[in-house]
């Protein structure tokens, strides 16, 4: 469907006639601001989803296998660590996706008798469906309630909805996909729902050396930047642009200084692209933002705990020290 402002609908019929609007609202901004930027939580539909599991196999691409690592290697005392109290709690997960890394503790709580509840949280109702029919039968006993819709409306609910403790994880890229003090704002928003004594796992990729986290934004098959062109792809089919993909590039960087990794598109030549009926023109060379991915020092993590009321009580690095799973406690 292709809308102008004036001509959005007043009373949307569907659901996916709310999202696609929003969706048009979000691009047109983006586009229109200046630097050009584009939201990354688009990046994900059905072909970018499986452009990003191809990016997660490729061997350049290390956060998700380090993650992992600190899941199954690690259960034990991660497990030990959010079950102290030895009371029955809330596992709330943001952004659970198919919970792979979450099932090794899943299975480890189950297996040693540990009670709790776990409340996967993800904005895909394909996933929530998936997890609430596809969990139970992977591990039985599980007692689970599975939430779709936006991160923090949802983790309202889940604290309204039971007095229980609640440990929460914040896993893999998500703090990471903000700027700092994006990550701080959020971070605090987390800490205003929950009470003193509940926990937040935040994960944060390490700083390391640039040329291996450049690399695993610019794998050398190109997944990444096709990745990234699959944005313009998806622009063009659900909101009838006419973006030529082959007249843009990807162009991955890294600041060592900042820890600041960002993808942008460029645009190769001077061309005037077609929105439903809003014209975008792009200069030469002109760019769009399309995604940071920070990476913290542990001091970082540190700052980010102090600054949003919480006191980190635990940290899991994997082997390689490059991942770093850090759990904090919400204090007065
Ligand atoms: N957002 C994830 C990350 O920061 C996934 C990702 C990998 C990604 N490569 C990307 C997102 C390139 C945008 C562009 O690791």
């Amino acid at each position: 469907m292709n809308y102008t402002y004036s001509q959005l609908p007043q009373v949307e019929k569907t659901e996916q006639e709310r999202s696609e609007r929003i969706f048009f609202k979000d691009v047109i901004e983006g586009l229109t601001s200046n630097p050009k930027r584009l939201q990354s939580k688009y990046f994900y539909d059905q072909a970018g989803d499986v452009l990003f599991q191809e990016i997660m196999n490729s061997p350049e691409y290390y956060p998700t296998n380090c993650e992992l690592e600190i899941f199954t290697k690690q259960c034990g005392l991660l497990a030990k660590a959010i079950s102290c109290k030895g009371d029955d709690f809330d596992l709330v997960e943001l952004g659970a996706g198919d919970a792979t890394k979450t099932n090794f503790l899943l299975a480890y709580l189950i297996d040693q008798g540990i009670k709790f509840t776990y409340k996967p949280i993800d904005i895909s109702e394909n996933i929530i469906n998936y997890l609430s029919s596809t969990l139970p039968l992977l591990l039985p006993g599980i007692k689970i309630e599975a939430l779709n819709g936006d991160y923090l409306d949802m983790l309202s609910k889940a604290a309204t909805g039971s007095k229980k403790r609640k440990v929460v994880l914040l896993l893999g890229a998500n703090i990471g996909n903000m700027s700092i003090a994006e990550a701080a704002a959020f971070c605090r928003e987390i800490r205003e729902i929950l009470s003193c004594g509940d926990m937040l796992l935040v994960g944060a990729d390490l700083r390391k050396n640039p040329h291996t986290i450049l690399a695993a934004y610019n794998d050398k098959e190109g997944t990444t930047k096709k990745f990234n062109l699959n944005l313009l792809t998806r622009i063009n089919r659900e909101l009838g642009a006419n973006f030529d993909i082959d007249s843009f590039d990807h162009f991955p960087s890294y600041d060592p200084q900042t820890g600041a990794c960002k993808s942008f598109l460029v645009s190769l030549k001077k061309q005037i692209v077609q929105i439903g009926s809003t014209a975008i023109p792009f200069l030469k060379d002109e760019i769009i933002d399309m995604e940071i991915s920070q990476k913290y020092t542990l001091e970082d993590t540190r700052a980010l705990a102090k600054a949003s009321g919480f006191i980190p009580i635990a940290d899991f690095y994997d082997q390689k020290n490059w991942f770093l799973d850090t759990l904090w406690l919400a204090s007065e």
